[in-house]
């Protein structure tokens, strides 16, 4: 079956009760037994439910890995692949990941003895001098949040196997639409599916897509055990906006072009940042990894922090919102919203600055966003 078939139907399988072609939502706690250690492969919920097996299922196909597991949001994601380490264990991670994740590793789990070094992993000479005899795993994020950093997975994937470390790539922004980290030897796949895989706006869960059984297990206990699962109307919702997919990331990658290309090209803005920009540093990677450049853009105003301040305010089709990668335009503030709890001095040393304006293009039509753009950039 060919990508864009799976995308549409991986969980489309007829209900064997009643032909239902949408899958129902098995809304319940817990199951019957037919006899004293005789299930039919469900006994509670927080271990495995058929709407999240099929969720689980779908992923799994689209990402072209052999397992999925589904979580209560991508944080929870994260948390699990961190709980397979140990304490004395040490992390190397992309120094611009999502704040929360940050916040996470440094506010909590170094509480647990796991020890976290942060670099520029678009530099793999970075990343191999941040190597320690006690690394167990390299965390990539690739386009980065927010700065939209592209990392070579080959090259990290090179230094993973010398080093026998695992291997893990968030890919929110990217999509199995435009990347599968495992071709490139990635052991652990992450998706935020708060972001384009669910794409509405509509849930907040994450996922773990794996072709290594044993951590596949190891993550299978982690999820029964600790309970940071989807509830099943999530799993729901989410195939739902799964069988669009396809068709959405080439609308959101269209049009970010477009704006990208229009921002690029406005006196008032000094640096925009887009992998599918010539003048992106990172082009010829996402280039060569990528089959498209997504939705997520950033930039930058002459008129620094006010200006940038004052487009947010005065954008009337483009929502002030955190979050991104549904089909509504969202804009963001980094500094005080997405990466608000990363200290100022670690901010602006890995170039998130008070000004930068983060921008998840929709899949409205082009002109309206630029247009919208236009009249917010006006008295900037
Ligand atoms: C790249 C990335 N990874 C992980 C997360 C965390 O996902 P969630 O908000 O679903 O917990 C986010 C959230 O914005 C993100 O952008």
């Amino acid at each position: 079956m060919k990508f864009d078939t799976k995308v549409v139907r991986a969980s489309s399988i007829p209900d064997p009760t009643t032909g239902s072609v949408v899958p129902p939502i098995h809304q319940t706690a817990t199951y019957v037994l037919e006899e004293v250690g005789k299930d039919k492969g469900f006994d509670y919920t927080r271990a495995s439910n058929p709407t999240r097996a099929l969720l689980e299922h779908h992923l799994a196909e689209i990402e072209g890995a052999k397992y999925g597991i589904c979580f209560s949001s991508g944080m929870s994601a994260v948390d699990s692949v961190l709980k397979i380490l140990k304490s004395g264990d040490h992390i190397v991670c992309s120094d611009d990941v999502y704040g929360g994740v940050s916040r996470h590793f440094n506010e909590v789990l170094v509480n647990y003895g796991l020890e976290f070094s942060y670099v520029n992993t678009s530099n793999p000479s970075e990343v191999e001098k941040a190597i320690k005899s006690n690394t167990k795993l390299l965390w990539v994020e690739t386009p980065t949040n927010p700065l939209l950093k592209v990392t070579d997975l080959d090259a990290m994937n090179k230094i993973a196997k010398e080093n026998k470390i695992l291997f893990g790539v968030d890919s929110t922004f990217s999509t199995p639409v435009f990347l599968k980290p495992l071709e490139f030897g990635a052991d652990i796949v992450m998706h935020s599916t708060t972001k384009y895989l669910s794409g509405h706006n509509q849930i907040i869960g994450g996922a773990i897509l794996t072709d290594n059984e044993d951590i596949f297990n190891k993550m299978k206990f982690i999820q029964k055990t600790i309970g940071a699962v989807s509830s099943p109307f999530d799993c729901y919702l989410t195939m739902l906006g799964l069988r669009t997919l396809h068709l959405r990331m080439e609308r959101h990658n269209d049009n970010a072009q477009a704006v990208a290309e229009y921002l690029e090209s406005h006196d008032k803005v000094s640096r925009v940042a887009y992998p599918g920009l010539q003048s992106d540093p990172g082009h010829e990677i996402a280039k060569k990894q990528m089959k498209g450049f997504s939705g997520m853009i950033s930039f930058e105003l002459k008129g620094g922090i006010p200006a940038g301040k004052h487009v947010m305010n005065n954008v009337k089709l483009c929502f002030l919102a955190e979050s991104l990668g549904a089909v509504e335009s969202m804009i963001t503030h980094p500094a005080t919203m997405t990466h608000a709890d990363v200290p100022a001095e670690d901010r602006h040393a890995r170039g998130l600055t008070d000004g930068l304006v983060r921008l998840s293009v929709g899949i409205e039509d082009k002109e309206d966003i630029i247009e919208d753009l236009k009249n917010a950039l006006k008295h900037a």
